[in-house]
């Protein structure tokens, strides 16, 4: 799929088909513009009540008169004071799918500014994944298009190459996510991390199980010692070129990345448990948000560190009760070996510490809570610093992901006291999103830190008009708009 711009008019674009976006009750200005492109045929399906341009839906107009095109697609925004950069992203998705299966080759769409332009590559881009990679027959999707034109003027260049890179990475991270446990365990998940690695330009280590052996991180070789499958953690380092000022700023970029979760002696009910083959989610949106940080260069380091185990019951599981000693030095019992994300978690937070970073953001499928606290539509963030979570929000906003920002006051880190070690891996039952982000607390300090939970935001249960259901590779668009700013001074 390829991305072009152009300074056409929606009149005189010349490609299978014109995407055009519609507002619910278009003003008089609009709504004279579509009927002037169509011969007064868009104002008939208005006055019919066909098309009203009500969210997500569509309506094609064929051969239309005052076009080059052989075909105007209408998307319908719905009401103008409630639309947003996360609606122009659906909307351009659901483009993306009608045009998918119409079977046009080429687009041309309407976006109007810098912001429009990402939002609209990214929306359309992301549509047209389809996680039906291991489908062998006539079922398997063959998409037909082969171009998109951006109708915008060529200083929009940056913005459009902005949008394909995150959009490049945020599919490489679905690719990952949708893989089963068989096919890509720790060290398939390291092997595919250093080919883009080597691909965009970037320094990949593999620290191996002798390695993490070395460097003391007992909590991880807990969670990774009861499955045949070794441990391996990733680290890949972005460094800008050159004397860029970056305002002393080194992102580090943390990913948890469990192959498959059965929940370990602690083991899952088996209903569903095929789901968490997506537990490597927030390493997949790292490892994505490095390949476009590759490529668009931003003024400050980079370090991602990604931890990859398999949390099986295997016979020589870590049983609940266990004590570990983490790289930090720190002891946790291990109440609870389905609450292992936080304990691969601090590890990699340690070595990230060790490794110079000094702002840190992590990305989990960390709990289940999450999803009873916000459903299927919001990231929960956590953070130990006002202004580097308004950052990482400010980001998100751009980027077009809804995230949410939930309290982790030091109340909550009393829930997870131990009588043996020096904390427990669980607290009681309610608050679970939050213990979990004040135990992995215990680990990012005394660095600005923010923790993602998307456990309920990285996989789509149902369909969506814009995206087929499987992974989503949340995060990736936000972790790549944080890195490019985080050498501005807030
Ligand atoms: N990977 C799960 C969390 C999860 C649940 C992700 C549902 C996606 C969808 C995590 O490792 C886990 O098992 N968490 C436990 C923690 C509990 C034992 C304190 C949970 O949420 O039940
Ligand atoms: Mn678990
Ligand atoms: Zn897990």
């Amino acid at each position: 799929m390829k991305y072009f711009l152009s300074g056409d008019s929606l009149a005189d674009a010349s490609a299978d088909a014109v995407v055009g976006f519609v507002f619910e009750e278009p003003n008089s200005a609009a709504a004279e513009l579509w009927d002037a492109l169509t011969g007064g045929l868009a104002g008939e399906l208005f006055a019919r009540g066909e098309f009203k341009g009500k969210l997500h839906s569509t309506a094609r107009i064929h051969r239309p008169a005052g076009m080059q095109a052989g075909q105007l697609l209408l998307i319908g925004c719905g009401p103008q004071e409630k639309f947003s950069s996360v609606l122009l992203r659906e909307c351009a998705g659901v483009a993306g799918r009608a045009l998918r299966a119409s079977g046009a080759r080429s687009a041309a769409i309407q976006a109007r500014g810098e912001d429009a332009v990402r939002a609209v590559v990214e929306g359309f881009s992301a549509a047209l994944y389809e996680p039906d990679c291991y489908k062998t027959g006539s079922e398997r999707s063959s998409p037909t298009l082969e171009s998109a034109t951006v109708l915008a003027p060529s200083a929009q260049r940056g913005a459009l190459e902005r949008a394909v890179a995150a959009a490049e990475g945020q599919r490489f991270a679905r690719e990952l996510a949708n893989e089963p446990g068989n096919i890509l365990p720790p060290r398939v998940l390291a092997e595919r991390a250093s080919a883009m690695a080597a691909q965009a330009g970037l320094a990949c280590e593999i620290l191996d199980e002798g390695r993490i052996r070395e460097l003391k991180m007992g909590a991880l070789l807990g969670v990774a010692q009861g499955s045949a499958e070794p441990p391996a953690i990733v680290v890949l380092r972005y460094r800008p070129r050159g004397t860029q000022d970056a305002g002393g700023v080194h992102l580090g970029l943390v990913g948890k990345a469990v192959t498959f979760d059965t929940g370990g002696i602690s083991i899952k009910p088996s209903a569903e448990m095929d789901r968490m083959k997506y537990d490597m989610a927030g390493g997949a949106a790292v490892i994505g948000a490095m390949q476009a940080i590759a490529a668009l260069r931003p003024p400050a380091p980079v370090t991602a560190v990604i931890p990859s185990v398999e949390n099986m019951p295997g016979g020589g599981a870590q049983r609940p009760g266990d004590v570990v000693t983490t790289m930090s030095g720190k002891t946790v019992e291990v109440l609870n070996t389905d609450a292992e994300g936080r304990l691969i978690l601090a590890d990699a937070l340690t070595y990230a510490q060790r490794q110079g970073c000094t702002h840190l953001v992590d990305a989990a499928t960390l709990t289940g809570a999450v999803v009873v606290a916000l459903g299927y539509e919001n990231s929960g963030v956590f953070t130990n610093d006002a202004a580097w979570q308004e950052r990482l929000l400010q980001a998100a906003a751009a980027a077009g992901e809804k995230m949410w920002p939930m309290p982790l006051d030091d109340a909550y880190a009393a829930l997870l006291e131990s009588p043996i070690a020096d904390m427990a891996n669980v607290g009681p039952r309610w608050g679970g999103a939050v213990t979990a982000a004040a135990f992995l607390k215990h680990f990012a300090a005394p660095l600005p830190w923010v923790h993602l939970d998307i456990a309920g935001t990285a996989w789509y249960e149902e369909q969506k008009p814009y995206a087929a259901k499987g992974p989503s590779g949340v995060g990736v668009r936000t972790l790549v708009a944080l890195a490019l700013n985080a050498a501005q001074p807030s």
